[in-house]
């Protein structure tokens, strides 16, 4: 079917768009109340339909006779391991957890949190959850104590998955220090944690409370799955917001398994057997959706990998990964083809490779810049797809549909929306704007299957935030323009949201903690363009009167607290002393034109300024510090 006739059906007629669709999937008792309103008065999909996503994803390609197939490829540079779990293999390993953590007390609905690297075990432990109709809220490796204790009080788990350590290239993190301390911050404290320990690190454990993974997997017995409705949550995701609080996205179980069991065909084309690699982190809704649920919902083979795209052990990283198991369809993050380029400039590592099963390069997680898509199309000679999503959807919102109508690709646009998804660019006061025209990029309510229907614990967060501002529209936070063809361009966030390799990160709460030091009165954490990682964060910091500090060591200081506070992954390593802050006469801090100001953009001085004169000092400040382009 062509593009225009599967995108209007689902705008015109949703209910019996998305009923069709999930008719592909195995469902205990089919829905038959699509689309309906909730208590909150927002709409939900499939709310009488009963299921189990591992069902769905698992036990369902085993009874289908696909028990033999690999449905992961476990591949570790970083531990010179690989091993592949058929189909049935991985069903068993989670029917026998989903018993381990049945033991522990964990029923439908309650929350388990997994704070685990790269390995396998973090996706039996979330497809475990799944089985038992728990909720699962996994949380990065690379994010601090402080963070996950912040993630645990909300979620207020049951019990903990977590892991012995984490390997960074060559750096051995131990994560159950991290956990330790974690759950010392935290109010909620939770019941059991479950440790896998790794050969690199033996964790010590806490009498009573810690459960080493392997001895309570042989004491288990398989549980079965629990039958949940359409509605009920799988999981929580916790994403950056504007504040230090990150926001948990729920997601259902029911749109969640249609919307990326059709996206599998629809956006990927991939086909049942074939071999798709997502090259992110399962801490990341990319791994959620593209390596864990939407491969094993489709019935494909996904890979698991532990490493980076260099230096584990060479820019040849991602291109032996694709010759060695097949990969058809590869996706990752426009930084992690940036990262390559840079270190394999006349790509040398690309030649002892044989791609011929490779078609597709999709990218996410950022813009796509358009130098970075045309060395990679050249490099390969393959379609590479942009496409545009954020957490709160759990899939593309814009992009290319491969299994439906590849379109001709423009270099800087996500292309079209995603059936399901009516874009709409609104000027300030909600109405549309015409071709061309730069403005808030917005989704007429209903949201397609799969999106967020509140914030954990929280649903006024998701009305003030998403859909207070223009009725009948969910915001996206992000800014763009639709062209004279209706490709759709995504320009980067208007809010303190930044994108640092492709990792979501808020400027508002490195400036909760930049503020927090004694001698800083007032701070902006700004995101300028960087080479590598699209943005970096850069503290601008205001000292109070009378403070005299060493600059470097006050920004050596800053740097640690970010780090401790939040993590490496905030990769927050500058900090620069200003003179003034530039701001509106109502005290606000124009971070928009700081931004502009540093990556060396134009822009117009608003007539709400209190003190014009700041602008050129900071450029000079910025100019000085390496940081203005
Ligand atoms: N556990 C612990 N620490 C972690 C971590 C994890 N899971 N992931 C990252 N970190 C640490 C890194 O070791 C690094 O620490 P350092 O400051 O001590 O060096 C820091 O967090 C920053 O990490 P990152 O931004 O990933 O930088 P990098 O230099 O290690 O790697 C890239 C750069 C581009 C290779 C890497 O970011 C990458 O592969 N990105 C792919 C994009 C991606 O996965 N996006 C997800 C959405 S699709
Ligand atoms: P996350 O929720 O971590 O997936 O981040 C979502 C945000 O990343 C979006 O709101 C965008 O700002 C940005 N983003 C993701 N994909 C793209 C893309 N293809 N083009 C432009 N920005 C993107």
């Amino acid at each position: 079917m062509a593009y225009l006739d599967e995108y209007n059906k689902s705008i015109e007629q949703p209910a019996e768009f998305w009923a069709e669709k999930a008719q592909a999937l195995d469902w205990f008792k089919a829905p038959e109340t699509i689309l309906s309103k909730d208590e909150n008065g927002i709409e939900r999909w499939f709310a009488d339909g009963e299921m189990n996503t591992a069902h769905m994803a698992l036990d369902y390609h085993v009874e289908a006779g696909r028990g033999d197939q690999v449905a992961i490829y476990y591949d570790s540079p970083v531990t010179d391991t690989k091993r592949a779990y058929t189909y049935a293999e991985l069903r068993d390993l989670v029917a026998q957890f989903a018993g381990v953590l049945k033991s522990q007390g964990v029923e439908k609905g309650d929350r388990v949190v997994i704070y685990m690297p790269m390995i396998p075990q973090a996706a039996v432990a979330m497809l475990a959850c799944a089985r038992l109709g728990a909720i699962h809220s996994v949380v990065f490796g690379g994010f601090a104590p402080n963070e996950l204790a912040v993630r645990i009080d909300d979620a207020e788990p049951k019990v903990v998955v977590s892991a012995s350590c984490g390997i960074e290239v060559q750096k051995v993190i131990p994560y159950k220090p991290l956990l330790d301390e974690a759950i010392e911050l935290s109010a909620h404290k939770p019941e059991k944690c479950i440790v896998f320990q790794r050969p690199q690190v033996t964790a010590a454990m806490t009498e009573g409370r810690d459960l080493d993974w392997e001895a309570v997997m042989d004491n288990a017995e398989p549980a079965p799955c629990t039958p949940v409705k359409g509605t009920d949550p799988l999981y929580v995701l916790y994403t950056s917001g504007t504040t230090g609080k990150p926001k948990g996205v729920v997601r259902d179980n029911g749109g969640h398994a249609v919307a990326l069991k059709y996206s599998m065909k629809a956006i990927y084309d991939m086909n049942p057997g074939d071999v798709f690699w997502a090259a992110s982190d399962v801490g990341w809704v990319v791994g959620h959706s593209y390596i864990v649920y939407g491969p094993l919902l489709a019935g494909l083979s996904t890979v698991f990998y532990e490493g980076k795209p260099v230096k584990t052990p060479d820019a040849g990283a991602f291109w032996r990964v694709c010759e060695e198991y097949g990969v058809k369809g590869l996706f990752s993050a426009p930084t992690a083809f940036r990262a390559i380029k840079k270190e394999d400039p006349s790509s040398e590592c690309l030649k002892p490779y044989n791609l011929e099963k490779l078609k597709y390069v999709f990218m996410a997680g950022e813009r796509l810049d358009p130098p970075t898509y045309h060395w990679v199309k050249d490099l390969l000679g393959l379609p590479v797809v942009d496409h545009w999503w954020q957490t709160e959807t759990g899939w593309a919102i814009c992009g290319n549909l491969m299994g439906v109508e590849p379109k001709e690709p423009k270099a800087g646009s996500a292309t079209l929306p995603v059936p399901g998804f009516n874009v709409q660019i609104l000027d300030g006061k909600g109405n549309p704007v015409g071709p061309n025209e730069q403005g808030n990029v917005a989704i007429k309510l209903p949201l397609p299957p799969s999106c967020l229907p509140t914030i954990w614990g929280d649903f006024e967060r998701f009305r003030t935030g998403y859909l207070n501002t223009f009725e009948g529209y969910y915001v996206s936070g992000d800014g763009g323009y639709k062209d004279d063809d209706g490709y759709v361009y995504i320009m980067g966030r208007t809010d303190d949201v930044i994108n640092v390799a492709g990792h979501r990160l808020s400027t508002g709460e490195m400036e909760e903690i930049v503020a927090g030091h004694a001698a800083v009165a007032e701070c902006a954490v700004i995101g300028v363009n960087d080479p590598l990682k699209g943005q970096a964060p850069v503290g601008l910091v205001l000292l109070k009167d009378g403070v005299e500090v060493d600059e470097a060591q006050l920004e050596a200081e800053l740097v640690a607290s970010v780090r401790k506070e939040i993590g490496a992954v905030a990769c927050f390593k500058k900090a620069i002393v200003v003179q003034r802050l530039p701001k509106t006469r109502s005290g606000k801090i124009l971070r928009k034109i700081l931004r502009q100001i540093a990556d060396g953009e134009e822009y117009s001085v608003p007539s709400t300024i209190d003190d014009p004169a700041s602008l050129p000092e900071i450029a000079e400040t910025l100019s000085e510090h390496g940081i203005r382009q």
